[in-house]
C-alpha cells in the first residue's frame, strides 16, 4: 500500500496567519503540522508517500522532507493547482498509486491513541486482502464540521453527509481513509458539491453504495484534532505538550519512528540528531540516541 497526505488547500480558516504561511508548516507543539499525519503513515509501515501541494510550497516541502531518503522512505510531490476539494488528491496521485490501494491522510489531521497503530494496521490489512474501503467515526461535539456517519436503529451505516446543517450522529468521519484501487476512478466520477469541492464524503458514499464500506468508530481513549481552525490548533497543540512533557516521548517524531521501523541505522539517525543538535527536537533524538546506545 501507498499513501497519500493532503498538504494543499487555502487554509482560509486559519487567516490572516496562513496568508504567507502553508498551515501544514505551523507548529503544533514542538514539530510542524505535516510530521504528524506523516508519522501515522510510517506508523501503519508505509514507506512510499505522495503529498499533494499548492504550487508556492514545493520548494518548503522539499527543503523540509526531501525525497525522503534520508528516513529511508520515498517522498514524491505532486501540485494541485487549485484548492478543487479533498478528493482531487486521489486524482493527481493516480501515475503514483499505479493501480494499488492507498492510505489518504489529511495533512492537518493529529492522531492518539493506545493501539491506534494496530487498529490500523488491522483495516489496512483487510483492504489489501478483500478491497473496499475503511473509515473511522470519532465522536464529537460539533458535527457539524466534518463528515457525518448516520445510522439506523441496528447501527448499520446508512449515509455520512459532509457538514450538515442538523447532523443525524456526533460521529465524525476523521482524516485517514484506505481505500482500494477503485478510488482513484470514483473520485473522478464524483460531481462537485455546492461548494465546488470534489468531496471525499462523495467517494465514501460511491463505496457505501457499492456496500464496500467499513466503518470504524473510535472510542474514547484516543485523541483526534483536525487543526484547521485557531481553537483547535491550540488545543492540539496542548494535547501534544502536556502527554509529551508527562511522557518524555514525542507524538509525531518522524526520525525516531524511521528508526524504530528499521529504515535507518543508528548512524543515520546521529546524523539526523546532529543537524538539530541544541534545539529541544535534537536534544530529545540525542537522549534516545543515548538510550538506545546503552540498550534501553
Ligand atoms: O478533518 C476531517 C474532515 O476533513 C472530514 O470529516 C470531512 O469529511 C472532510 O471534508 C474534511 O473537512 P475539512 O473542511 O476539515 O477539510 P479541509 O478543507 O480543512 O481540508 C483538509 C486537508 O486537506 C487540509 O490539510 C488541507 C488539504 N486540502 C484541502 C482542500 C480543500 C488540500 O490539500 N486540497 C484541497 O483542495
Amino acid at each position: 500500500m501507498k499513501a497519500v497526505v493532503l498538504a494543499g488547500g487555502s487554509g482560509s480558516r486559519l487567516a490572516p496567519v496562513t496568508g504567507p504561511i502553508n498551515k501544514h508548516f505551523l507548529p503544533i507543539y514542538n514539530k510542524p503540522m505535516i510530521y504528524y499525519p506523516l508519522s501515522m503513515v510510517m506508523l501503519c509501515g508505509i514507506r512510499e508517500v505522495m503529498l499533494v501541494v499548492n504550487p508556492g510550497d514545493l520548494d518548503k516541502f522539499r527543503a523540509l522532507l526531501g525525497n525522503g531518503e534520508e528516513l529511508g522512505m520515498r517522498i514524491e510531490y505532486v501540485i494541485q493547482p487549485f484548492p478543487r476539494g479533498l478528493a482531487e488528491g486521489l486524482i493527481l496521485s493516480e501515475q503514483f498509486l499505479k493501480g494499488e490501494s492507498v492510505c489518504y491522510v489529511l495533512g492537518d489531521n493529529i492522531f492518539f491513541g493506545h493501539d491506534l497503530t494496530y487498529i490500523l494496521k488491522e483495516a489496512m490489512a483487510d483492504i489489501e486482502e478483500n478491497g473496499g474501503a475503511y473509515v473511522f467515526g470519532y465522536n464529537v461535539k460539533d458535527p457539524w464540521r466534518f463528515g457525518v456517519v448516520e445510522f439506523d436503529s441496528e447501527g448499520r451505516v446508512i449515509s455520512i453527509e459532509e457538514k450538515p446543517r442538523s447532523p443525524k450522529s456526533n460521529f465524525a468521519v476523521v482524516g485517514l481513509y484506505f481505500y482500494d484501487s477503485m478510488a482513484v476512478e470514483y473520485a473522478k466520477e464524483a460531481c462537485p458539491s455546492d461548494r465546488g469541492e470534489i468531496e471525499i464524503t462523495s467517494v465514501n458514499n460511491r463505496y457505501l453504495e457499492e456496500g464496500r464500506l467499513k466503518v470504524k468508530l473510535l472510542g474514547r481513549g484516543f485523541a483526534w484534532f483536525d487543526a484547521g481552525t485557531h481553537n483547535s490548533l491550540l488545543e492540539a497543540g496542548e494535547f501534544v505538550a502536556t502527554i509529551e512533557n508527562k511522557t518524555g516521548l514525542m507524538i509525531g517524531c518522524i526520525e525516531e519512528i524511521a528508526f524504530n521501523n528499521g529504515w535507518i541505522d543508528i548512524e543515520q539517525l546521529k546524523r539526523l540528531a546532529g543537524r538539530l543538535s541544541g534545539t529541544f527536537y535534537g536534544d530529545y533524538l540525542w537522549e534516545r540516541i543515548r538510550r538506545i546506545d546503552a540498550g534501553n
